[in-house]
């Protein structure tokens, strides 16, 4: 047991995970060769507290017959709450706006000072329509968005049709999205998937949303894209690294705002999440159907 809020260090768990039948583990832990090896043949269950699973071998977890849990739907509302928060943050720069006040920038009223875009008449382009993606517009539709159009690898007429969001390439997404939500999973497919060439694409005024995994975002052409005005703004809860350093350039633009990986972070949620990932290990081991398994 790692009995702190911090990760537990990789030495100290390569060292503990010797001969354990199950493993809990969050998204700060790589479930790789080297730790499989190192934990041996007694483990059979692995679960992860988070939806995302790129942290996990998968193919060398089945390989080795390892059943694996993570926690999905539970951390649905908290994250689509949080990504409209930061998007809402990242339109009407109020964190500029929140300095202003606070440094004595605020003199009088002025026309144009702090000035944003909204969401009344626009278009929201989700890339990766799953459950938090849709979540994020039905949160979204009541701000009188004018139209929701997606992308993903194929068509997802049961979700898109509760929102009436048309499919459209990840080019079309691009070009027509006034903000952008990256809500797909990383995985080699979408590495880097934002990119220069996606970011020229869209409009000078969009705002682009990443709350899924910072390795989707090629952060050097986000930079480019941000400092150049190719787009107006970028808000992320994840980066690459993690922590993002706080010398990193990203950090030094205005029009970016950078949370710390928060999404999930409600106390509801958190326990959710926590008590899910138990009882997925728990059922594991007891070789009973986990209540939310990875097929591998
Ligand atoms: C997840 O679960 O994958 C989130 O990124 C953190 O809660």
């Amino acid at each position: 047991m790692w009995d702190s809020d911090d990760p537990v260090p990789r030495a100290e768990l390569l060292k503990k995970v010797k001969g354990v039948d199950a493993l809990f583990c969050v998204l700060t832990e790589k479930i790789d060769t080297e730790l499989l090896d190192a934990a041996g043949p007694n483990l059979r269950v692995v679960s992860t507290m988070s939806v995302g699973y790129d942290h996990l071998s998968l193919d060398e977890l089945k390989k080795r017959g390892i059943r694996v849990g993570y926690t999905p739907d539970v951390l649905t509302d908290a994250v689509a709450e949080l990504t409209v928060a930061l998007l809402l943050c990242t339109s009407r720069r109020l964190v500029e706006a929140t300095h202003e006040a606070k440094t004595g920038g605020w003199g009088t009223w002025r026309t144009l000072w702090l000035c944003g875009y909204e969401l009344a008449n626009s278009t929201v382009g989700i890339m990766g329509l799953g459950r938090i993606g849709l979540a994020i517009a039905e949160r979204l539709k009541p701000f009188k968005v004018k139209k929701f159009i997606y992308s993903d690898v194929s068509p997802r007429p049961e979700l898109a049709n509760q929102i009436q969001a048309e499919y459209v390439s990840m080019d079309e997404l691009a070009k027509q999205s006034d903000f952008l939500a990256v809500c797909c999973a990383l995985t080699p497919e979408t590495q880097g998937i934002c990119n220069k060439e996606l970011f020229s694409k869209m409009k000078d005024t969009s705002i682009f949303i990443n709350t899924s995994r910072g390795g989707v975002v090629n952060q050097e052409d986000l930079y480019e894209a941000l400092s150049t005005g190719q787009i107006a703004a970028a808000g992320l809860d994840v980066t690459v690294p993690e922590p993002l350093p706080t010398s990193h350039p990203l950090f030094t633009l205005k029009n970016c705002v950078i949370l710390p990986h928060i999404a999930s972070a409600s106390f509801t949620t958190r326990n959710a999440m926590s008590s899910l990932a138990a009882n997925n290990l728990l059922a594991g081991l007891r070789g009973d159907p986990m209540e939310k398994e990875l097929q591998l």
